[in-house]
């Protein structure tokens, strides 16, 4: 009798012995169990609004992506915002350069910003800043510590893509619109029987009764070409140091060095990583990875461009050639332009 009951108790703890194992394997080889079970509630709202209203805050940008108009600026400013110290404006703010924004105030221009934490940065950009004369001294007089970015590419190639944007915005509207052509290039009175007889090639006219075209210096989209006289008025209020100018075209052929310069420049902790970007051989670009997602800049940008025939083209190049060397004088840098 004592036997079988001694007997019955060593099974009962053997039992409870192979339960307990099986239980911690099961427990161990599935951790994906936890996937199932229902997330972790968010903190209860009151709690949710003092941790916002102690740490977060909107605040006026400490670096300004001032242009060029079509030279990369929103590529620039999306790689600039995988940097997890950075917060940017997504919209194009216009506050210096529209003065109906400006009258607005400083108030309105920080309501702009993202929330952003202590020690974080934030950055807004407005292409249209560059070239309109108000700007650097407005934006002096918010902070005159402010860094300033400036992406420029090749000015003939960023006056094609520039009218090619008024083109696509005026084809949208369903508004008229005239060939590149017609606007770049002035036409002589004396030349309306001389129309296509050429230059030479080298953009320049050689003689009586030959083809007199030229370029028409007061196109907007030249002036905005015209690096040197935009960039001179910003020199006459923020030392040289404080504009960093990225080359636009190694940004499109490789942009993991120029953002590393951006850093540099930014002072801020190398955090942007090559494996951020991979080509897109459809979309012709790079686009960025952040957090397992893929993004591609949207259609308007890296669209083809509106044809321009390659002597007028020349001819455009021909007339940057001085402007461009002023340029490359002021920011102390030569490029590799038309
Ligand atoms: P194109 O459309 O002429 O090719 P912005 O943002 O200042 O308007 O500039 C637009 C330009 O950004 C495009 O001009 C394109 O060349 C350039 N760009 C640079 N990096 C790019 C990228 N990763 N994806 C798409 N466009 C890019």
């Amino acid at each position: 009798m004592l036997w079988s009951v001694l007997l019955s108790l060593l099974l009962l703890l053997l039992l409870q012995v192979q339960l307990y194992v099986c239980l911690r394997e099961l427990r161990a080889s599935t951790p994906s169990t936890l996937a199932l079970l229902p997330p972790v509630p968010p903190p209860p709202v009151h709690a949710n609004i003092t941790a916002t209203s102690i740490s977060t805050a909107q605040r006026l940008p400490g670096a300004i992506i001032i242009g060029v108009r079509k030279g990369g600026t929103r590529a620039l400013l999306e790689m600039l915002n995988l940097h997890p110290d950075v917060e940017v404006a997504k919209a194009e703010v216009h506050y210096f350069n529209l003065d109906e924004n400006y009258r607005r105030g400083l108030g309105w221009y920080r309501a702009q910003m993202p929330f952003t934490l202590p020690g974080q940065l934030t950055v807004e950009k407005t292409p249209g800043y560059f070239t309109a004369p108000l700007v650097p001294e407005r934006v002096w007089e918010m902070n005159p510590a402010v860094r300033l970015l400036l992406i420029v590419r090749d000015p003939a190639e960023r006056l094609v893509s520039d009218y090619t944007q008024v083109l696509h915005n005026r084809l949208q509207r369903h508004k008229p619109y005239q060939p590149l052509e017609k606007l770049l290039l002035l036409k002589d009175d004396d030349d309306d029987n001389n129309d296509d007889v050429d230059d030479g090639g080298d953009g320049v006219d050689h003689g009586k009764g030959r083809h007199r075209r030229r370029i028409d210096p007061g196109y907007k989209a030249l002036q905005r070409s015209l690096y040197h006289v935009h960039f001179q008025r910003w020199l006459e209020h923020f030392p040289r140091e404080q504009i960093h100018v990225v080359d636009g075209e190694a940004l499109v052929r490789d942009p993991y060095p120029e953002l590393r310069k951006a850093e540099r420049f930014l002072e801020l902790t190398p955090r942007i990583k090559p494996s951020n970007f991979y080509f897109n051989a459809t979309k012709g670009f790079y686009c960025l990875v952040s957090a397992g997602h893929d993004k591609c800049l949207d259609e308007s940008k890296g669209r083809p461009h509106a044809p321009l025939r390659p002597r007028a083209f020349r001819k455009l190049c021909h007339f940057l050639r001085e402007p461009n060397k002023r340029f490359f004088n002021l920011v102390g840098q030569t490029f590799t332009w038309c």
